[in-house]
């Protein structure tokens, strides 16, 4: 075990719970207060870990800045945030897609610039940069599908699980753009000075990802 402590930053909200699941599955000794309380640091002496909540697009943020020196963010986020930091492993969890979606009576090519609501204008804007397609884009912090409803956007960039929230309000899918996992992430400095340590934890990680695809 290390002297020096290592900080995991941790999603909040949606990867949260397959994440710690993961983790304990990995051997960490998570104590329940991480799915109790509303405390944002978790020390974990035991293990020389501390654990900080973050809201997810937040995450790669903390480890850039060596605030903590892993953690767990989308590949949603990580693409929208373009942070310094390694990437290492896909944790295989919280498995969706990114989609483009509109109203069923949506028509597209009507507009010269039509209006994108998305969470992720970098990543939108890229996108349709690819595609070829002049828009506009809106960025939202949420509850992104009102956009269309409401009249604010024509379609929408978001992330698509169960699409149970597009069926409920109404809209369909019109383009999928990419398949997203969580990621786990690593500040590159402190992948040479805590090596041990986090390599270690990547091996965990990889052979409960590995046993459990095996038993598939
Ligand atoms: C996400 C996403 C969609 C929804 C998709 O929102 O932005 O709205 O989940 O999940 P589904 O396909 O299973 O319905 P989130 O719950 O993170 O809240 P938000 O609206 O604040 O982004």
């Amino acid at each position: 075990m290390s002297k020096e402590c290592l900080t995991v930053a941790m999603p909040k909200g949606r990867i949260f719970e397959e994440a710690v699941e993961l983790l304990r599955e990995a051997g960490y000794p998570l104590p329940p207060e991480f799915e109790d309380s509303r405390k944002l640091i978790i020390e974990v002496p035991e293990a020389k870990m501390r654990f900080i909540l973050a809201k997810p697009m937040d995450v790669p943020t903390y480890v850039e800045h060596g605030a903590a020196d892993v953690g767990v963010a989308g590949k949603d986020v990580m693409i929208e945030e373009k942070r310094d930091v390694y990437e290492v492993l896909d944790l295989k969890i919280s498995a969706c897609y990114m989609a483009v979606a509109a109203l069923p009576t949506y028509n597209r090519g009507c507009e010269v610039a039509p209006k994108i609501a998305s969470k992720y204008p970098n990543l939108a804007s890229e996108y349709f940069r690819e595609q070829g397609e002049q828009v506009e884009i809106i960025k939202l912090n949420g509850s992104i599908e009102l956009a269309p409803i409401i009249g604010l956007a024509d379609r929408i960039v978001d992330i698509v699980s169960t699409g149970q929230t597009l069926k409920e309000n109404g809209l369909v899918e019109v383009e999928t753009m990419m398949p997203i996992t969580s990621r786990f992430i690593v500040n590159p400095v402190s992948y040479r000075t805590k090596s041990t340590d986090i390599d270690d934890m990547v091996d965990r990680l990889a052979d409960v990802i590995d046993a459990k695809e095996r038993s598939l």
